[in-house]
């Protein structure tokens, strides 16, 4: 069913203004059409901006819905508006498909953070204790872990493994925030994401102190201090489900700044403040990058098979929990 373009722009008109949304429409149009004469699907992150996510995407969601999702995709193509890792694990579970990023240097700093030879060693330093690395990371790095989590699934990922102790890898916070929540000791690495490091328990102290009532969300790739400070803390699809069922007057998802954009459409009578820090990879992303992609079929993403039935077995190891 082909939308009509006013009706995708009154999707978005709370948080795109009309000008700003004209000047897209162009490209909007040509992805819609590109989409049906290449049988491509979007997979857009929960962080792409609302033209991308309310105006092409055709599944959107977290890291762990993107994964669970990219195993029913159909279509031919699949383009993946988010950042390499995503990519790859769309492609490990669909290798037979073209899988499309529209920039290639859409990466992340946790994912930068770790190399299979550190993975090596912290085996060979800690003999028998299971690797479970963030989904957040290569495909290589992935081969080289016994199972894969997202923040969404972390803690029932830890405790599926029935053992006393595991390695988490590359997220320290993420790794100290799940342990927080389980008797499972885990032992972290010195991997942070560059967006969500930023945040400080101060900033949380200061919103409160300026917007009283204001509810408190924020991921567990922040620091613990902030995790602490927040009422909930959960992957960006928890945060998006919290608002949705608790519908609070007024909140702030401590988080990348497209979120609560995209979230805000969905709920007119909740009131987001917005402190903003912004991810440079996921902004890579845009509505021309991705009609070029489809244009001219680039860049595809290829895993290399000497290590995609490693890297897909900890990935579907995952999704099984
Ligand atoms: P989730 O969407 O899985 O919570 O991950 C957040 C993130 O930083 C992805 O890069
Ligand atoms: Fe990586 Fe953080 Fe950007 Fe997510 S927000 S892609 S974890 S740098």
């Amino acid at each position: 069913m082909t939308i009509a373009m006013p009706a995708l722009y009154e999707r978005v008109s709370r948080v795109v203004p009309k000008a700003e949304w004209l000047s897209y429409e162009d490209d909007v149009a040509a992805i819609l059409a590109l989409k049906k004469s290449r049988n491509a699907v979007i997979l857009a992150h929960n962080y792409q901006t609302p033209e991308i996510f309310h105006g092409v995407a055709d599944i959107v969601g977290d890291s762990l819905a993107l994964a669970r999702k990219a195993m029913e995709v159909e279509a031919d193509v699949i383009v993946l508006a988010g950042v390499h890792f995503m990519a790859e694990t769309a492609k490990l579970l669909n290798p037979e498909k073209t899988v499309l990023i529209p920039d290639m240097g859409a990466g992340c700093s946790l994912a930068d953070s770790i190399t299979p030879e550190d993975i090596a060693l912290l085996r060979a330093a800690h003999p028998g204790v299971p690797v479970i690395t963030y989904v957040n990371t290569s495909a290589a790095v992935k081969a080289a872990s016994d199972i894969c989590c997202t923040s969404g699934n972390a803690r029932q990922v830890v405790e599926s493994l029935g053992v006393p102790k595991v390695l988490m890898l590359p997220d320290e916070y993420l790794a100290k925030n799940v342990a927080r929540e389980t008797s499972v000791e885990i032992l972290a690495w010195h991997g942070h994401c560059e967006v969500h490091e930023l945040f400080t328990a101060s900033d949380i102290h200061e919103l409160r102190a300026a917007h009283p009532g204001i509810v408190v969300l924020a991921h567990p790739e922040c620091p613990p201090d902030v995790v602490e400070a927040a009422d909930f803390a959960g992957s960006t699809a928890v945060m998006s489900d919290y608002v949705g069922r608790e519908k609070p007057g007024r909140v702030v998802l401590i988080t990348e700044c497209s979120m609560s954009d995209n979230v805000a459409v969905h709920h007119p009578d909740v009131e987001f403040v917005r402190p903003c820090n912004l991810c440079p990879h996921m902004k890579r992303i845009s509505l021309k990058n991705i009609r070029e992609a489809l244009e001219h079929n680039r860049h595809e993403v290829t895993v290399d098979p000497a290590i995609a039935v490693a890297a897909r077995r900890a990935v579907e190891r995952m999704l099984a929990v």
